[in-house]
């Protein structure tokens, strides 16, 4: 790889031990990869965050970094393990308190913004059109590429702090306009609406593509689509499909900055979109568990939220799971109050997946497709999609 003055630097341990780990990291999956150069990041965003994926090995690994690893660029973390305020409420031991605390700690250290959040482009890390990024949540990662026409590959925990540590990532895969070539023509013939309709369609979409063999997808055929909606069809295409990257016709930045792709195309009906619904409901359910925020909630979504509860009460659990800063502008205005005072919890910095609540409930229904395959894959829970509106019908009823 050609590497500037700086960056050699770096890799020769001129500007410490983390900065030189980082640089080796980074030169290494250059090489695999064939990248050319490095590039300069604007932000970063790392994944990896909660306990209960880092274990003592990946904690070893942070406080190795922040021996001497500072950020060169502004920097959050995805979800944590829990509610960084509300853990009692919500469940969570003291013993996985202290070590979630250990590993928040040692990104503090090394001036990472402690905010969890998988939606950072909603809390203040946020790139713009055609900037280079590193970000590892790969619903995250999906809506940066796609919705706002930054430039990331999904990064893992380790090659998103080293870009952390040294301001750069190899330039290869999405950073190249060669790689952003959409592959196969998704035509769609029936009326998408609401998150869960997004979801729904991104995990058709994600499917097929995994038939196909394909990642990027052009989509005609959406006349409009919310923030809200958007990441939730990022958040469920990237789960069922790994895509990083999709075009979506008159909605997305890059949609006719590249050839519409003809050799595939697929089209997607409403009779397809409620076979693959049915796919997101399981038999034989009993729900005790509601969540809605994945990916977490926007302020727009907890408004909603806080209208749909106003002087009712929940009968299951039910969490919010949002981003902190998200949480203290619903606390503001109000919403919090509406949404406690019907006995829904709020989970900031956290959300139903990472928290460690596997096999606590036996359904859980939510209106996130993304939800109901982790629900299902990690924790053990049966699921059911629904809008927002059945989401709160169900808690209440
Ligand atoms: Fe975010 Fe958790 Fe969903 S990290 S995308 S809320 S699974």
């Amino acid at each position: 790889m050609r590497l500037e003055q700086i960056e050699k630097d770096m890799l020769n341990g001129k500007h410490g031990k983390s900065a030189q780990k980082s640089m080796e990291i980074l030169t290494t999956l250059g090489e695999i990869f064939g990248a050319e150069c490095m590039v300069d990041v604007h932000g970063v965003q790392i994944a990896g965050v909660s306990y209960a994926n880092l274990g003592e090995a990946g904690l070893e690994f942070l406080n190795e970094m922040a021996e001497d690893g500072k950020v060169r660029v502004l920097t959050t973390l995805n979800p944590a393990g829990m509610d960084r305020e509300n853990w009692r409420a919500l469940g969570i031991d003291e013993e996985f308190f202290k070590n979630q605390n250990r590993a928040i700690d040692a990104f503090a250290k090394m001036g990472i913004i402690t905010t969890c959040s998988c939606t950072p482009y909603l809390i203040g890390n946020a790139p713009h059109y055609g900037q280079h990024i590193a970000w590892a949540e790969s619903s995250a990662v999906c809506y940066s590429n796609s919705v706002i026409g930054a430039r990331t590959n999904r990064e893992g925990g380790p090659s998103a702090l080293a870009a952390a540590l040294t301001g750069k990532t190899p330039k290869y895969g999405y950073h190249l306009d060669e790689n952003r070539h959409s592959q196969v023509l998704f035509k769609i013939n029936a009326s998408v609406k609401g998150t869960d309709e997004f979801g729904v369609l991104g995990k058709l979409i994600g499917d097929k593509l995994v038939e196909l063999g394909k990642k990027i997808p052009y989509i005609v055929g959406i006349p409009s689509a919310t923030v809200e909606e958007l990441k939730s069809f990022c958040a469920s295409v990237a789960t069922y499909g790994g895509t990083a990257l999709f075009h979506m016709e008159k909605i997305t930045p890059e949609y006719n900055k590249y050839t519409k792709p003809s050799e595939i195309v697929i089209e997607i009906d409403q009779e397809d979109l409620d076979k693959t619904r049915a796919e997101l409901i399981d038999d034989d359910l009993e729900i005790d568990f509601v969540s809605l925020g994945c990916p977490h909630a926007s302020i727009y979504e907890i408004a909603k939220i806080a209208k749909l509860l106003e002087g009712k009460k929940v009968k299951k659990e039910f969490w919010i799971t949002t981003a902190r800063p998200t949480k203290r502008i619903a606390d503001e205005a109000g919403y919090s109050k509406i949404i406690e005072d019907a006995g829904a919890k709020f989970a900031a910095d956290t959300c139903c997946v990472v928290a460690p609540i596997k096999g606590r409930f036996k359904g859980i229904m939510v209106d996130s497709a993304k939800a109901c395959y982790y629900g299902r894959a990690k924790n053990k829970f049966k699921v059911k999609i629904g809008s927002m509106e059945q989401c709160v019908e169900e808690a209440i009823k």
